[in-house]
C-alpha cells in the first residue's frame, strides 16, 4: 500500500512491441469479432472490476500525465504534486491546483464514462475502481441515474482522491471546495473550523493512498470473473496491482488503450481504440 512514487516514469518503456495475449493480433481497431467476444466474457461474469486511468478522460478534454502533451512532461511532479512542494510553496501548489479545478471542471463526461455508468446502474456486481481525480465517473453516474442516491451505485472507489475536495492540513475536516484565489499566501483556502491551511484532497507523490479504498479495491479484484482496464499506462502502484490481483484470481482481463501498456502481458483481450469509441461498444 506504499504511494504512488512507486511508479516508474515513461509508460512506454517496455519493449514496445506491443505484444499480447488473447484474441488482439496487432495495434489495429478490434474486429467485430473481437468486440462480440468481449462483450460475451464480460456479460457472462457475475462480478467485474473495472479500473481506469487518465485516459478514459482524454477525449473529455482532460490531459493525461504521461505521454506526448502529458502534465509530466509540462509540470515537475516534484515541484507540484508532493508535501514537500506544498510546505514550501503552498500558494504555487493551489495556484496549479485551482488551474486545474477551472480547466477540468468545464469538461464533460464522455461516452465511455455514460457507458461505463449506464451499464452499472443496469446489473450488479461490478466494482469501478479509478486512478482519475477529475470526478468525470462520478459526474457521468448523476447524469445517467437522474438522482444522487441511485447514482451512488456507479461511483467508483477513488484511489487517489478527488481533485474538487479540499482537506485541513491541521485538522479532520474535509469538504467539497471551490473556486481557488492563489494571489497570496492569505487568499488560498483556509479552514473553515480551525483556520488551518486547506490542501487539495488528492493524493501526491510520497503518500499512502487511503487505506479503506486500496481494501475494497483489491479485494473486488481478488473475487472478480472479470477485469476491464481502460486508459491506463500501469505504470502507478499500488492502482496497477489491481488488474495483477484480478489476473492471479483467475479473471478474464481485458485492456481497452490505444497504446502499449505495462498490463499488456496480462491481456486476455486487447482492444486497441479509444474509451469512447471501443467501452460503449463492449458493454452497449
Ligand atoms: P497516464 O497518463 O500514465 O496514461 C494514460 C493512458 O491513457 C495511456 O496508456 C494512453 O495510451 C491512454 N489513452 C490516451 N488516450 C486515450 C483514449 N482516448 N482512450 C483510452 N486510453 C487513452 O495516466 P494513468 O495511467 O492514469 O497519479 O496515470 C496514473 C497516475 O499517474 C495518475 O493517477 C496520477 C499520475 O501520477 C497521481 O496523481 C497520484
Amino acid at each position: 500500500m506504499s504511494a504512488p512514487d512507486g511508479s516508474r516514469t515513461g509508460p512506454n518503456t517496455s519493449d514496445g512491441s506491443f505484444a499480447r495475449s488473447g484474441s488482439g493480433t496487432s495495434a489495429t481497431a478490434p474486429t467485430a469479432a473481437e468486440i462480440a467476444a468481449a462483450r460475451a466474457a464480460l456479460a457472462k461474469a457475475l462480478r467485474v472490476v473495472v479500473l481506469t486511468g487518465a485516459g478514459i478522460s482524454a477525449e473529455s478534454g482532460v490531459p493525461t500525465f504521461r505521454g506526448a502533451g502529458g502534465l509530466w512532461q509540462q509540470f515537475k511532479p516534484e515541484e507540484l504534486a508532493t508535501p514537500i512542494a506544498f510546505g514550501r510553496d503552498p500558494r504555487l501548489v493551489w495556484e496549479w491546483y485551482g488551474w486545474r479545478r477551472e480547466t477540468i471542471g468545464k469538461c464533460r463526461p464522455n461516452a465511455a464514462h455514460l457507458a461505463l455508468a449506464r451499464w452499472m446502474l443496469g446489473r450488479a456486481g461490478v466494482t469501478l475502481v479509478s486512478q482519475n481525480v477529475d470526478d468525470l465517473h462520478e459526474r457521468a453516474a448523476r447524469e445517467v441515474a437522474g438522482d444522487a442516491e441511485r447514482a451512488r451505485r456507479a461511483a467508483p472507489i477513488r484511489l487517489h482522491g478527488s481533485l474538487f475536495h479540499d482537506r485541513c492540513t491541521r485538522c479532520t475536516h474535509r469538504a467539497e471546495g471551490g473556486a481557488v484565489d492563489a494571489t497570496s499566501l492569505e487568499t488560498v483556502p483556509h479552514c473553515p473550523e480551525c483556520g488551518g491551511l486547506l490542501r487539495p484532497d488528492v493524493v501526491w507523490f510520497g503518500e499512502m493512498l487511503p487505506v479503506r479504498a486500496v481494501e475494497a479495491a483489491f479485494s473486488a479484484a481478488a473475487e472478480a470473473e472479470a477485469c476491464l482496464v481502460i486508459g491506463t499506462t500501469g505504470a502507478v502502484y499500488p492502482a496497477a496491482g489491481v488488474a495483477h490481483a484480478a489476473k492471479a484470481g483467475g479473471a478474464t482481463v481485458l485492456i481497452v488503450d490505444p497504446g502499449p501498456t505495462e498490463l499488456d502481458a496480462l491481456a486476455d483481450f486487447r482492444l486497441f481504440g479509444a474509451a469512447g469509441d471501443v467501452v460503449p461498444q463492449i458493454l452497449g
